[in-house]
Order: C-alpha cells, then structure tokens, then sequence
C-alpha cells in the first residue's frame, strides 16, 4: 500500500499540515517529533515497529541515540518507510553521540556506525548528548560512578566539538547540536564555534519549563527541543525520587484536557509547541502517537491556558542525570549549574 492510502487508513495527519521550526541555516524542521528511548522496557523491536506506525499516520521527525540501543532496528524501519514513498529529504532524524565517544578519534567512526545503522547516507542533526565524557553501562543503578568521570572541561568538549563540526563539512551531518547543557556552557560554546549549534536538547514540560535557559537558547537563535515532554511517565525506576511531580497530573491540565476532550498528554504537546519548542514526546501506543501529532496542528490553547500553564512551573527536573557525576557524595545540582557558574572540579 502505498504511503498516502496507508495514512488515510489509518486517519493520519497530512505531513503537510504539520508546523515547521526554522534554524539557523534557514532549514526547517517538523515542530514535533517521536522520542525513540524505550526507558529499558520497551523493547527494540517495539520502538522500530513505531516508527514505522508513526510515519504511516504523518510523523516525519524521529529523535533516535545510539545509547538507546535500537537504531539498527530504526534502521530497517526507515527504509521501509522510505521503500513505501516517503522521500528521504521529508524525513527529520536526529542522532546522539554517546558520552563515552567523545574522544576526537570516536567522533567521526561513530557517527558513521549510526548512519551505517540507521541505513542513512545523511543526519539532518547529531548532537553532543551529556557534556560529560562519562560513560556508564545503561541500566545501571543511579548511585554507580564511573571511576574515570571527569567535569566539563571546555576545552575538551570543543575538541569534540570540532569533530561535529568536520561532520558537517563532509557531507554526514546538517546540523549539530547540543543537548543537557546550562547556560555558562552554552556561553563558551557559542563564542568559540565555528559552526553553531543549531538546536540545545533539554527537559521541558509544564512542570520543568527552564524559562531562563529557554529565553537563552532563543534569543541565540537555537530551536529549544524539550525532552520527556509528557513528563516522563514510563521513565526508568532510577530515574525516579520522591520529589518527582506528574505535569499529567496536575489538575490544571486535567481541566484543560477535559475542556478540549483530549488527553493531558495532548495538552502537554499543545503548549510545547505553541511556547515555541518543539516537543519529542515517546509512544509505541498508535493512538497516542497519532494524538500527539494531532495535538499541534488542531484545536490550539487559548492564551488564557497558555497563561495558566505557564504559572504551573515547578522547577521540578525529573532526568537528574546522577550516574554522570564525577566526585563522591556530590549532588544531581552539580551537573546544572545552578548558580550560574560552571561547577568547578
Ligand atoms: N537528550 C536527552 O538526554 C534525552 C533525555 C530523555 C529523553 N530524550 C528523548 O525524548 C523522548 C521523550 O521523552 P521520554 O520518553 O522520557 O518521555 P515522554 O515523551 O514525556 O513520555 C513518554 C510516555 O508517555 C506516554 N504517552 C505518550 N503519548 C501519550 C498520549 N498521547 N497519551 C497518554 N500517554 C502518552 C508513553 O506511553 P505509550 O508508549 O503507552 O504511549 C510513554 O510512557 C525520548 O524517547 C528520547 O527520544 C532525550
């Protein structure tokens, strides 16, 4: 079948129809894509099979990271989606280089082995996932730490920098970016980068909305993406502490979500994107999916409930980033900044 018979099948959106997000290069990127991390319970196979159901019902933007585990699985994925009509140049994929392939020699080989996984000739964006070289084997328990773990140091984060810049003029890569970085990081970086970061990679939802970071990221002209838009509600158990907050839950949301005759979640997605940042929420469920797309192209907030949501802010960051720590007996906050300095060694 061909692609727009099995979109009409399944009731999709019209790609078309979907809002675009411009980028430094002039480029434009869909304002929504799909996450692809299955939290280490949903099951490779599971999340290309999504991909697949996703882009038959509109979705052209896919957030994949070789850490995830699954984008040779992704890979296959994209060339049905590609053998079934969708052209390769309407497609959005993002990739990740993992933390512990920072070293100046890694860059390029890895960034290959995804595209090699992800049966791509290009990225149309690679970022720097952590600004932190410290690798841990996934799944592992948040107290863990690597013995090797280091701080950030600019200098040898703009050595990786370089590389995704020489990734760039080889052809492999559009766009590079930056993901889980501070506003003192994000400073360095674009004083001494030759070739921007197109996009910052962050937390975002109603009860995480780093406003100051936000304004930051814009006002520089990157795309803010926001992460675990939806809250993270299948997020891993060690990614959880008490404190944690469920924007899903809040009776806020609930209200609005009512009032809209939709899930939270779409309400979740519907603020992201008319705030200004382009939401990646996960599913393999097809009627989540295919919600979360619906979500931004009908029925927008009303500025009152753009308002409204916007007082909701909790400051309530859920992806803590614990196993990345490089001393004893330090704190989460260390690896954000938090007094507007970078945290020193
Ligand atoms: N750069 C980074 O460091 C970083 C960090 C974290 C995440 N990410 C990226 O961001 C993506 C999204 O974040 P996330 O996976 O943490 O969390 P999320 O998108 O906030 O939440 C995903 C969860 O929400 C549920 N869901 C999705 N749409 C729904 C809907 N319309 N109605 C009800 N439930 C819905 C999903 O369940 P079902 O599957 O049952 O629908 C899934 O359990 C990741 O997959 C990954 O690509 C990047």
């Amino acid at each position: 079948m061909g692609e727009s018979a099995l979109r009409q099948k399944f009731h999709g959106i019209n790609p078309d129809l979907v809002p675009r997000k411009s980028l430094h290069t002039g480029a434009t990127m869909p304002a929504i894509g799909m996450g692809t991390f299955g939290s280490d319970h949903v099951r490779a196979e599971q999340v290309a099979e999504a991909v697949k159901g996703a882009a038959a019902v509109g979705h052209r933007h896919f957030d994949c990271a070789s850490v995830y585990g699954n984008e040779r699985e992704i890979g296959f994925a994209l060339q049905e989606i590609i053998r079934g009509g969708v052209r390769r140049e309407d497609l959005w994929i993002t990739s990740k280089l993992w933390n512990d392939k920072h070293a100046e020699e890694d860059v390029i080989p890895q960034c290959r082995k995804t595209l090699a996984d992800l049966q791509l000739q290009y990225l149309d964006l690679y970022l720097i996932h952590w600004p932190f070289p410290n690798h841990h084997p996934p799944g592992c328990d948040v107290a863990s730490r690597n013995p090797n773990a280091k701080p950030y140091i600019h200098e040898s984060y703009m050595k990786t920098w370089r590389q995704m810049e020489e990734l760039v003029d080889m052809g492999l890569v559009r766009h590079i970016g930056t993901s889980n970085m501070t506003i003192p990081k994000l400073q360095l970086v674009l004083r001494d980068a030759r070739i921007r970061p197109a996009v910052n990679e962050m937390e975002l939802h109603p009860h995480f909305q780093q406003p100051e970071l936000f304004d930051f990221v814009q006002k520089n002209g990157l795309v803010p993406v926001g992460y675990s838009p939806i809250g993270s509600p299948g997020r891993p158990e060690r990614d959880r502490t008490p404190e944690d907050t469920s924007p899903t839950e809040d009776p806020v949301i609930i209200q609005i979500a009512k009032r809209h005759g939709v899930h939270p979640a779409a309400v979740c997605v519907k603020w992201a994107a008319q705030r200004g940042q382009v939401p990646i929420p996960f599913s393999v469920n097809p009627r989540n999916y295919l919600a979360n797309l619906r979500a931004v192209v009908e029925d927008p907030l009303t500025a009152e409930e753009m308002k409204l949501i916007a007082s909701l802010d909790r400051n309530c960051r859920l992806i803590k980033g614990q196993v990345f720590l490089w001393k004893e007996g330090q704190s989460w906050e260390a690896l954000w900044d938090m007094d507007g300095q970078i945290t020193p060694s």
